[in-house]
């Protein structure tokens, strides 16, 4: 099994992310922690709690940051709701987060671990980067870092930046530059991870729990897309997924290594993260850059997960 530590803000396509994690069988997931991002912190790590105790998946839950390192808070509620993963009704959580921060747990898990650890950060990357500014001498331990996060020639929440990165660019950047292996899935990929209504019925037809709420998620998460995204064709962009995915199935994405920095004093682009597709600046790439993706095989590596879950 792959060791991994899931570093999320719950969120819809956060929670899907985290049952594909757990219904691949694939990983040993040695915790999660949540970051400030879709909603606030108190929000995204109660959303984590609640689909933790609805997989009866067991692994400790760790509260990260309130805020990014240098910037107010902006949240998704346009996207996410007012409690940042609306539409199903969840039970409440059946136990709490653990007294250790976020950051001193990866620090932890880090050091007490004999392997190198996969991180797979799908919210603003401020617990990562407060990590990695805390405990340089544990960067060695890390495999990777497969993100949901930035875009090549797209954003979401500016023309040109996507929200993750916009939130807390400067952690952002810490990420990019530091050396450790990065695997990105932006937006050009993620917007090809579409969830069109029959895959929804799909999911709600397992018959289990998960799939029903795996589909009443993705009820909910469809109204921003099908307003906002006609050219999607009522199709929903699953984003957090494809950052597990391409560890579980490579062969389903395209991507190219490529040089990868953030810009932080754009006039009108900053949190943008400046993706050297065609290499023009010949420098060491830093990330894997992922821009595409099979979109039905995505859909069945989802169902396959959803169905083994309670
Ligand atoms: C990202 O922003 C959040 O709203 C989603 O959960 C995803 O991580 C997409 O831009
Ligand atoms: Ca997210």
């Amino acid at each position: 099994k792959i060791p991994v530590i899931i570093d999320c803000d719950p969120g819809h396509d956060d929670a899907v992310m985290i049952m594909l994690a757990f219904g691949s069988g694939l990983f040993d997931v040695k915790a999660i922690t949540t970051s400030a991002g879709n909603q606030t912190q108190s929000k995204t790590l109660k959303n984590a709690l609640k689909i933790v105790t609805l997989i009866g998946a067991k692994v400790d839950v760790y509260k990260g940051c309130e805020k990014p390192l240098f910037r107010n808070l902006i949240i998704a509620d346009h996207v996410h709701g007012e409690m940042g993963m609306d539409g199903p009704i969840l039970p409440e959580p059946n136990k709490i987060s653990e007294k250790l921060s976020a950051v001193e747990a990866i620090a932890k898990i880090l050091e007490e671990s004999e392997e190198k650890i996969t991180i797979v950060p799908t919210g603003p990357l401020t617990n990562i980067a407060t990590f990695l500014l805390a405990y340089p001498h544990l960067k060695h331990k890390i495999e990777r870092i497969s993100l949901m996060g930035g875009g090549i020639f797209r954003g979401n929440i500016t023309p040109k930046a996507e929200f993750n990165i916009y939130v807390d660019p400067e952690a952002a950047s810490i990420v990019f530059n530091s050396g450790v292996p990065i695997t990105m899935c932006g937006l050009d990929v993620t917007h090809k991870a579409l969830v069109f209504q029959e895959d929804i019925e799909l999911f709600r037809n397992i018959g289990n729990q998960s799939g029903k709420v795996v589909a009443e998620l993705m009820d909910f998460f469809s109204i921003f897309y099908r307003q906002e995204l006609p050219e999607l064709e009522g199709g929903a962009a699953l984003h957090d997924p494809c950052s597990i995915a391409c560890l579980i199935a490579p062969s389903i994405f395209k991507s190219k290594p490529c040089y990868v920095d953030v810009e932080l004093q754009g006039k009108l682009t900053t949190g943008t993260t400046v993706v050297d597709f065609y290499n023009v600046l010949k420098k060491e790439p830093n990330a894997e850059v992922v821009y595409d993706i099979d979109r039905e095989q995505y859909i069945q590596l989802l169902y396959d997960a959803i169905k083994v879950l309670p």
